[in-house]
């Protein structure tokens, strides 16, 4: 029997993580299925053991269960205990550890895909939520100028800087108070993209050689890379890079092979423009 892995969450079903980690597997000719597992709200930690007892080796997890995820874990890798938040479980035994792959994953793809060297930037990180908390310590591991975290809600803006302790680069602040300001890395971690919203940034944000990168990814360019090429951004990245990414450094936490991931996001991509779907 091949050797399983999943995806858990809620909803799943249009997960490209299947069809990211065949390939994987196929490329790297590795035997192991994959599949993605619709999870009850209510029913993480007992869909998980089900899967364990039956054979599984190792899962992603997607939302709304990373932080319980975390919690389930019985060993955190550093960057998952820094983001508070687990995607990748690797089931050995009764050891379970989590890992966060989301932020190397995004740094990987602003690096290695985009050529945006973070080191030396001013970059921007919109909203402070669970994907945001992901990446905030790999992109300061990168070492920015200054990283700037604002938020609509400002208080969980200044929460999430004060969990990077000794890291004299970030700041946090409201919309509002970014006025004046301009950046050469503008990353949009919000779900506002997911409901078509627009967030309310001041005029004069995006430098004249900027990159605007949205996590979200869609068929359809997102509000955010719409807004920030109507205002100058040099370059527009959507989030299909970082997902591919992230699925790489699980594959090889799991497997021990890195796989190759231009030929994956190019599939992807040519199957979006063809379906129009996600
Ligand atoms: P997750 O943990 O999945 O990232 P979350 O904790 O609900 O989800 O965080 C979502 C992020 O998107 C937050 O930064 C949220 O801002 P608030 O903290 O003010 O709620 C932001 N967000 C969601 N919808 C938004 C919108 N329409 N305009 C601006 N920010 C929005």
């Amino acid at each position: 029997m091949s050797d399983r892995y999943a995806v858990f969450g809620n909803p799943v079903s249009h997960s490209k993580s299947p069809a990211i980690h065949a390939a994987f597997a196929a490329a790297c000719n590795q035997d192991l299925a994959y599949e993605a597992i619709l999870v009850p709200l209510h029913g993480f930690a007992g869909s998980v053991r089900a899967f364990v007892a039956g054979g599984g080796c190792g899962a992603n997890v997607t939302l709304p269960f990373k932080q319980e995820a975390c919690r389930l874990a019985t060993r955190l890798t550093p960057r998952a205990g820094l983001a508070g938040a687990v995607n990748t479980l690797f089931f050995d035994g009764p050891a379970w550890l989590g890992d966060n792959t989301d932020g190397a994953g995004l740094l990987r793809d602003l690096t290695q895909n985009l050529g945006c060297p973070i080191v030396g930037m001013r970059v921007l990180l919109l909203g402070a939520g669970g994907a945001a908390r992901g990446v905030l310590g790999p992109l300061l591991e990168a070492g920015p100028r200054r990283l700037v975290i604002a938020n609509r809600t400002e208080a969980s803006a200044h929460e999430l800087a004060a969990r990077m302790p000794g890291a004299g680069a970030v700041s946090a602040c409201s919309y509002p108070q970014l006025a004046g300001q301009s950046f050469d890395l503008l990353i949009n971690a919000t779900s506002a993209s997911l409901a078509g919203a627009s967030l309310p940034l001041p005029d004069g944000l995006f430098a004249r050689d900027s990159l605007a990168y949205d996590m979200m990814y869609g068929a359809d360019e997102t509000p955010f890379l719409r807004l920030a090429g109507s205002r100058g951004a040099a370059r527009l990245a959507d989030g299909l890079g970082m997902l591919v990414e992230q699925a790489a450094e699980a594959f090889q936490l799991w497997r021990g092979v890195r796989p190759a991931t231009a030929p994956v996001l190019a599939m992807l991509r040519a199957g979006s423009r063809q379906t129009g779907s996600q």
